[in-house]
């Protein structure tokens, strides 16, 4: 077999077959492809597509290239949820000691984050003394002792995907969907899941942009999770505002304490709770209607408080922070950000808002980058609120005074004050099964 020929395949519009698929996969992974054919057949693949059997070949493909991690040990179905990312998503922390609380195993892999915030890996250590980087072995006793683990991602998972995301990067070739989806998937299948409920993101905040690619995505990656023997369900969620009021490390922990306590902002708690009952129904824990059931049982109780206590405490973490959240480390510098005008908040541009968290240190520019976990904002006010001129908008929280009035630049750019209310959008915007598509 000869790259050129599946290249020249490809770029006439034809079907790769899986052994050319394979072919691909394998000899890259090995270095016998050099980067300039990869990158051919990546451009070809975005100009010309890949049908449905394609995509979940290449995906299969990417997911064996490494580890694939073995689940078996534990006893039940093992449910993943995955979120394409967004401003202020911390919803992990707060459905993974439900779904665990309601009995079902939660033995999360996580990422760490580039760009606005950490992912839920750094978060988890803004947690003074908790441990991220446990073993396979304790990872999966931790999950057949209490019900849950969440760890960072060892090992070597789906190691084709790292070459080819990185090569997609500076080739101009990330935003395809049948790309994206089969990245995505190959990791999340490499993780050992039975079944994965996803979090679509959509807005100005997430990767995707507009509903129609964000459904177009959530669609290719079911049938992904369906023809690669994972039944796969997802939803698309609104990421034109951040979610919740807390953008920033330790401050998200303790808004997602928070949501385990009942008390959580309306938006965050909402989406946190559907996709944790998503996660039960596809357990076998009975119909949707049940699992809300169950997951409003397991917050109301605090059970699922009880939970992440346990969770911290068995990875090393203090767990008294659930009670008293002096005891993350404080910043030396907070910051008002005060109403310019009198009306109503009409947009929040959130990637943008995103940007300040980021220079207010609670991201990483580079991966080298330190994470200062006090840093964030921290909103009083969201779309749709009504404001006086002068009223807190938001409250800064950094160690680096110098990047305050940066921030505030940025949140100047961000937050759009107008006369009248703006439209309020549903928070979940559509449901995609194997079965199709409804749209809220
Ligand atoms: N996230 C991924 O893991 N892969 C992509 O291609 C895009 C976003």
């Amino acid at each position: 077999m000869r790259m050129y020929d599946i290249i020249e395949k490809k770029r006439d519009g034809f079907e790769l077959t899986s052994e050319e698929i394979e072919f691909f996969i394998n000899e890259y992974c090995k270095n016998s492809i050099p980067d300039y054919q990869a990158a051919a057949l990546l451009m070809a693949i975005f100009l010309k597509g890949m049908n449905e059997r394609e995509t979940a070949q290449l995906t299969d493909a990417m997911a064996h290239s490494g580890d694939m991690i073995d689940l078996s040990e534990i006893p039940g179905i093992k449910v993943d949820k995955h979120s394409t990312g967004g401003v202020g998503d911390k919803t992990t922390l707060i459905l993974g000691p439900i779904v665990a609380a309601c009995g079902i195993p939660v033995a999360k892999m996580s990422g760490r984050g580039l760009g606005h915030t950490g992912g839920t890996i750094d978060k988890l250590e803004a947690i003074p003394g908790f441990n991220t980087s446990i073993s396979r072995e304790n990872f999966i006793q931790n999950v057949k002792e209490i019900g849950i683990a969440i760890a960072g991602q060892t090992g070597n998972l789906a190691p084709a995907d790292k070459k080819i995301y990185a090569l997609r990067d500076v080739t101009a070739t990330v935003n395809n969907i049948s790309l994206i989806a089969s990245s995505i998937m190959s990791k999340k299948l490499a993780s050992g899941a039975d079944r994965i409920v996803l979090d679509v993101k959509t807005g100005s905040g997430a990767f995707m942009k507009n509903l129609e690619d964000s459904v177009k995505l959530a669609q290719a990656m079911v049938k992904i999770g369906e023809n690669t023997g994972r039944h796969t369900v997802a939803i698309v969620t609104e990421m034109d505002i951040p979610l919740g009021k807390a953008v920033g490390n330790s401050l998200e922990i303790i808004e997602a304490v928070e949501t385990l306590k009942n008390r959580g902002p309306q938006d965050l708690s909402e989406v946190s709770f559907v996709l944790a009952a998503r996660m039960l129904e596809l357990s076998g824990k009975g119909t949707y209607e049940e699992c809300r059931k169950l997951v409003r049982e397991a917050v109301e109780s605090g059970r699922a408080l009880s939970k992440f206590a346990e969770l911290i405490e068995k990875q090393g973490g203090n767990k008294g922070i659930v009670g008293d959240y002096s005891l993350f480390p404080q910043v030396k510098h907070t910051f008002e950000y005060k109403a310019e005008a009198s009306g109503y908040i009409s947009t929040m541009k959130t990637d943008t808002i995103g940007v300040a968290s980021l220079e207010l240190g609670a991201g990483r520019e580079t991966k080298e980058s330190t994470i200062d976990y006090a840093a964030g904002i921290y909103f009083n006010k969201k779309t749709g609120d009504k404001v006086e001129k002068g009223e807190v908008l938001a409250t800064l929280y950094t160690n680096k005074e110098e990047k305050i009035s940066q921030a505030c630049g940025l949140l100047q750019q961000a937050v759009r004050i107008s006369d009248g209310s703006p439209v309020k959008k549903p928070l979940i915007l559509a449901y995609i099964d194997s079965k199709g598509i409804e749209m809220a």
